[in-house]
C-alpha cells in the first residue's frame, strides 16, 4: 500500500495541562463550539429544548437523547462517492440515562412511574443529525431534514443471523423470535464500509431483573439481577407492554406468555441506514452477545473477508474478532456479510504470541472442550446467545475491561484500550498490573486468520510511567488514566480519550477527564482537551478534510443533583448539567492536531 502523505506540523500544538475547571479547556489556536446538546429539539416537530427538564416522553423521543458517547460524521454525498466536510449527517450513541437530570426534580422514587420509564427509554439510543456548516463557519442542525431521527429504547427492531427466529428470543412480542424493541446502553459504534452506522449495546443488563431463583445462564453470565434492575423499572407496574419486559421472570407456561427471553434480544451489534428514515434496525446476531462496547472494522479488502474486532467491557472479559464467511465486493457489500461467519475469542500468550479461538457449534475442538466441561449448546445461536461461556470454555484471556479499537489507516495494527482493574490480583503478560487502577493500551498485527503478534503499546498513569519496550515515559503533558475511547484520524493520528470515575479524578492527578492524541510510530503524546467537571471525554470524529473535529461531553456532573449540580455546563447559570457534542475547529483553518 502507498504510503500516506502526512500534512506537515502533525502535533505542533503546544499540550495543555491538567485542570479541573468546568470548561473545555484546547490549545491556543483551537476554538470549540457547544452542538447538540441533550434535548435540543431533532425532528422537525420536535418542541424546544425547557430547562426546567419538563419535557414530556414523547417530546424527548423527538430530542437530542443523553448521554452522547460513540459517533460518525457521513458526509451528506458519501453514498454518490463524494467526501463532503461541510455538510452531512452526524450519529451518535446516547449511552444511559442519569434520572437526576432528565427528570425537573430528579426521579419521583419506588414504585417508578410509568411515565418516567418511558422518558428514560425514549433518552436512550441512537441520534441521526443533518448538519451544516454556516458561511461564519459555525455548524447548524437542518431543522427540517427528513433525515433527522431518533431510535429509542422503543425503536421496532428486526433481528437477523442465526439467531434469528431461535426459541430462546421468541417473546409475547415477537412469538416467532424474529421482532424486538429498542436498543439500549449503546456506547460505542461502528461504521460498515458500506456506509452504515453500527450501534453497540453494553451494559444493558444492568436494566433487567430476574427473579428466579433457577436464573438460566443466558442471564446469570451476564450478572442480571436477581432482586432489582439498576432503574427499578420493573416496578411501574404489569400493565404496560413496554416496560413490565424488562422484568424478565417467567410468568406463564411458555415463552411466549412472558418476557424470560426479553433480556436475549440485547448484547447485540444494531445496524442503522442513516440515509434512509424508514430503515428498521437490525440486529446482527453472529458477532456474539455481550457487553460489546463498540465494532471496528479491518480495512476492507475486495476479494478477502471482513474482519472486524469488539471488545465486552467488564473486568475479566474478553476481545472478539468476527471475520464474514462472504468476501468482501465493494459492488455488492452490504447487511449480508454481517449473518454469516466465525466470532473468534483472543488469547495473548505471554511470549508475544496470540492465537484467535473460534466460538463454532461444528469445530471440533470447540465441541471436545465444551464436552470436557458438560456444557451442552443446541446449534451455533445457543453458543452466540452465550458467547461469554463459550469464550470461557476455549482459555480466552481475561482483559482488564476491553472498552474502543482503532486500526491503523496505513499499517491494519490493531490498537484497543483495557481501561482498568482494580480486581486483578494474578497478572499475565497481557494484563501486567495487578490492582490496575490506570489502564494501558494493547496492540497486535495479525499473522494470518488464527494468530497474531502482540505488544503493549502504552501503560497509562502518573507522570513517569514508564513502558517497557516502547522506552516510553509519560510526563505532565500527556498523563492520565482509565483510557476508554480510541480513534485514528486519517493522518494516522490516534486520539485517546479518559474515562476516569469521579473518585479517581477528585483524588488523582489527572485532573478533569481529557483527550490525547499520539504519535504511534514515536510515542510523541500531548494532551488536547480537557472537558468539564464529572464528565467523561467519549466520542471523536472528524470531517474529511480533518478541517473539524467532533467530540462528546458526557455525563458533565454526574454522580450529583437532582437540586445542586457539580458541574452547569455547558448552560451555566444554575442550570442542569447536558451531554453535549463540542465541535473544534483552528483560527487558521488548519488540520485538527496541527
Ligand atoms: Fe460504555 Fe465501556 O464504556
Ligand atoms: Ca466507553
Ligand atoms: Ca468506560
Ligand atoms: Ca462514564
Amino acid at each position: 500500500t502507498a504510503m500516506m502523505k502526512k500534512p506537515a506540523g502533525l502535533l505542533g500544538f503546544d499540550a495543555i495541562t491538567i485542570n479541573r475547571f468546568d470548561s473545555i479547556t484546547v490549545p491556543a489556536g483551537y476554538r470549540t463550539q457547544v452542538f447538540l446538546p441533550w434535548g435540543t429539539p431533532l425532528t422537525a416537530d420536535a418542541p424546544d429544548y425547557r430547562a426546567d427538564a419538563s419535557h414530556t416522553a414523547d417530546e424527548q423521543a423527538k430530542q437530542v437523547g443523553m448521554h452522547h458517547d460513540g459517533m460518525h460524521f457521513f458526509p451528506i454525498d458519501v453514498k454518490q462517492g463524494g467526501q463532503s466536510s461541510n455538510e452531512g449527517l452526524l450519529v451518535m450513541n446516547h449511552e444511559y440515562v442519569d434520572p437526576n437530570v432528565l427528570h425537573p426534580f430528579g426521579g419521583k422514587g419506588l414504585p417508578r412511574v410509568a411515565e418516567e420509564v418511558h422518558k428514560e427509554l425514549a433518552a436512550h439510543g441512537v441520534s441521526v443529525a443533518h448538519i451544516k456548516k454556516q458561511s461564519n463557519g459555525e455548524w447548524q442542525l437542518v431543522r427540517d431534514s427528513h433525515l433527522n431521527r431518533r431510535i429509542t429504547g422503543s425503536t421496532p427492531m428486526e433481528l437477523t443471523g442465526p439467531v434469528r427466529g431461535h426459541d430462546k428470543v421468541v417473546t409475547r412480542y415477537s412469538p416467532d423470535g424474529t421482532r424486538t424493541r429498542g436498543t439500549l446502553n449503546n456506547c460505542s459504534h461502528g461504521v460498515t464500509p458500506w456506509g452504515t452506522y453500527l450501534t453497540c449495546e453494553e451494559n444493558w443488563a444492568l436494566l433487567f431483573v430476574n427473579h428466579d431463583q433457577n436464573m438460566p445462564r443466558e442471564h446469570r453470565r451476564y450478572s442480571i439481577a436477581d432482586e432489582h434492575s439498576i432503574l427499578h423499572w420493573e416496578t411501574a407496574g404489569r400493565s404496560d407492554d413496554q416496560i413490565s419486559r424488562f422484568n424478565a421472570t417467567p410468568a406463564g407456561t411458555a415463552a411466549v406468555e412472558d418476557y424470560r427471553n426479553e433480556p436475549n434480544n440485547f448484547g447485540w451489534i444494531v445496524e442503522i441506514d442513516p440515509f434512509n428514515p424508514d430503515h428498521t434496525p437490525v440486529k446482527h446476531t453472529a458477532m456474539g452477545r455481550f457487553a460489546h462496547e463498540g465494532i471496528i472494522f479491518a480495512k476492507a479488502e475486495a476479494g478477502k473477508p471482513l474482519v472486524a474486532y469488539s471488545g465486552d467491557d467488564a473486568r475479566f472479559e474478553y476481545i472478539y474478532k468476527f471475520v464474514s464467511a462472504g468476501l468482501y465486493d465493494p459492488a455488492t457489500a452490504g447487511p449480508h456479510l454481517l449473518d454469516e461467519g466465525t466470532l473468534y475469542v483472543a488469547r495473548f500468550n505471554d511470549d508475544g504470541s496470540g492465537e484467535w479461538l473460534p466460538l463454532d457449534f461444528h469445530n471440533d475442538a470447540f465441541q471436545a472442550k465444551a464436552q470436557a466441561a458438560g456444557v451442552v449448546f443446541s446449534d451455533q445461536a445457543d453458543v452466540l446467545i452465550n458467547t461469554r461461556l463459550a469464550a470461557d470454555l476455549l482459555g480466552a484471556t481475561k482483559m482488564d475491561r476491553p472498552e474502543w479499537g482503532a486500526v491503523h489507516p496505513e499499517t491494519n495494527e490493531v490498537y484497543f484500550t483495557l481501561t482498568n482493574n482494580s480486581r486483578r490480583h494474578t497478572t499475565d503478560a497481557a494484563n501486567p498490573r495487578a490492582n490496575n487502577h490506570s489502564g494501558h493500551i494493547i496492540r497486535w498485527r495479525e499473522a494470518d486468520q488464527h494468530a497474531f503478534n502482540w505488544d503493549i503499546f502504552l501503560l497509562s498513569g502518573d507522570a513517569y510511567t514508564y513502558t517497557p519496550h516502547h522506552n516510553a515515559m509519560l510526563s505532565e503533558q500527556n498523563h492520565h488514566a482509565s483510557p476508554d475511547g480510541l480513534w485514528f484520524d486519517p493522518n494516522g493520528l490516534l486520539w485517546i480519550q479518559t474515562d476516569m470515575s469521579g473518585s479517581q479524578m477528585r483524588s488523582g492527578p489527572f485532573g478533569n477527564n481529557q483527550m490525547l492524541v499520539a504519535d504511534v510510530s514515536n510515542h510523541n503524546i500531548k494532551r488536547f482537551l480537557v472537558g468539564p467537571v464529572d464528565c467523561e471525554v467519549t466520542g471523536v470524529v472528524m470531517t474529511p478534510d480533518c478541517k473539524t473535529m467532533f467530540v462528546n461531553i458526557q455525563h458533565p456532573g454526574e454522580g450529583s443533583g437532582p437540586f445542586s449540580f457539580s458541574s452547569t455546563w455547558p448552560d451555566r447559570g444554575t442550570k442542569r448539567p447536558r451531554s453535549a457534542t463540542v465541535v473544534i475547529t483552528k483560527d487558521d483553518g488548519g488540520i485538527i492536531g496541527s
